[in-house]
């Protein structure tokens, strides 16, 4: 399963010159950074050509900003690798033709380093709190996982705050895609021997499909013993967390994913990142 996954965000690295930043970007820094051997490449070429403007740690200087905190923390890893190869016309930023694509890829490997290392930001409300409310009266640890624990039927929220901001993250709970991806649907499917099975659809091809019930259970199912398959016409994410949780309440939980995505809770993978040395040769 694992290594499934980071085959895919592989591909999307290389593959897709994706302009969002979407869940597979989470999903690319949390599986490849801390295994990520491009960003000890990543640290001189950081130093030799990045530095001098934007500081050894990133943090910004006289001459450029902080790329080590804030939004660019948000951009995709191919929105970065694009302005570092075109630059930013009309601003100090220059282009880097000068560096091949694996010397770019490998200090925006580093850039994710320095990212990891830096400071507690200030969270909306308390995330303790909203760990409380995630596992228990808000329910979303019923189908999310957080830090590796909850449901598996809807995504793992465990890196999700740190490629999408506060009001990102406020409207994906309070108004989330009413008519979003079919798959992110249920779908109860009749086979023709009268047995009823209510999961999401994880495969399909022409002569099978694969459902996970709500239990976790995978069914393999031929096509030819199904008698109906019906997607239920709404997303499993409630649309009704905007009145049944209160604005303090949304804040709590908004800082958990904040908290957890940045390593504050034990047992994350990004609380392992190393610290690099950029002066070290
Ligand atoms: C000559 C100085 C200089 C150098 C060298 C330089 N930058 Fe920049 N960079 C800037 C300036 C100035 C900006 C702000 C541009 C603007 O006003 O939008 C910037 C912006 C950026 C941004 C976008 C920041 C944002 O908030 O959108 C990124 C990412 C970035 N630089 C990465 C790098 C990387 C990686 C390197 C090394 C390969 C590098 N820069 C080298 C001057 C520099
Ligand atoms: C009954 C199941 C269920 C519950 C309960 C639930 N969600 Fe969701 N949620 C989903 C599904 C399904 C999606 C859409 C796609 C996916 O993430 O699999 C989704 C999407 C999301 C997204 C957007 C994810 C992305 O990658 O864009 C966020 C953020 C989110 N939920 C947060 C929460 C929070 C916080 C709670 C609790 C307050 C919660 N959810 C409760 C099922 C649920």
């Amino acid at each position: 399963m694992i290594l499934l996954v980071a085959i895919t965000a592989t591909v999307a690295r290389f593959g897709a010159p994706a302009a969002v930043v979407s869940a597979q970007d989470v999903q690319d820094h949390k599986q490849s950074a801390p295994t990520q051997p491009a960003s000890q490449k990543g640290d001189k070429v950081f130093a030799s050509s990045c530095a001098g403007c934007h500081g050894l740690d990133g943090r910004g200087g006289d001459r450029a900003p902080s790329i080590a905190t804030g939004r660019v923390q948000r951009l995709s890893d191919s929105q970065i690798f694009g302005i570092v190869q075109h630059g930013i016309t009309g601003t100090g930023m220059p282009a880097f033709h000068s560096l091949s694509e694996s010397e770019i890829n490998s200090v925006v490997a580093y850039l994710r380093v320095l990212q990891g290392a830096k400071e507690t930001i200030a969270l909306p409300g308390d995330a303790n709190r909203g760990k409380a409310l995630f596992f228990g009266k808000a329910g979303c640890s019923a189908c999310h996982m957080a830090a590796g624990q909850g449901g598996f039927i809807a995504s793992d929220l465990s890196s999700y705050a740190r490629t999408h901001s506060v009001d990102e993250a406020r409207s994906a709970i309070t108004n989330p895609n009413p008519n979003g991806d079919r798959l992110a649907r249920t779908a109860t499917v009749t086979t023709s021997d009268g047995n009823k099975f209510v999961g999401r659809v994880r495969n399909e091809d022409n002569f099978s499909l694969q459902l996970q019930d709500l239990d976790g259970a995978f069914h393999l199912l031929a096509k030819s013993d199904i008698k109906r398959l019906e997607y239920n016409s709404q997303s499993m994410m409630p649309s009704n967390y905007g009145s049944t949780l209160s604005s303090g309440e949304l804040n709590d939980v908004i800082s958990y994913l904040m908290n957890v995505a940045n390593g504050g809770e034990s047992g994350t993978p990004q609380a392992e990142t190393p610290k690099e040395n950029p002066e070290e040769d």
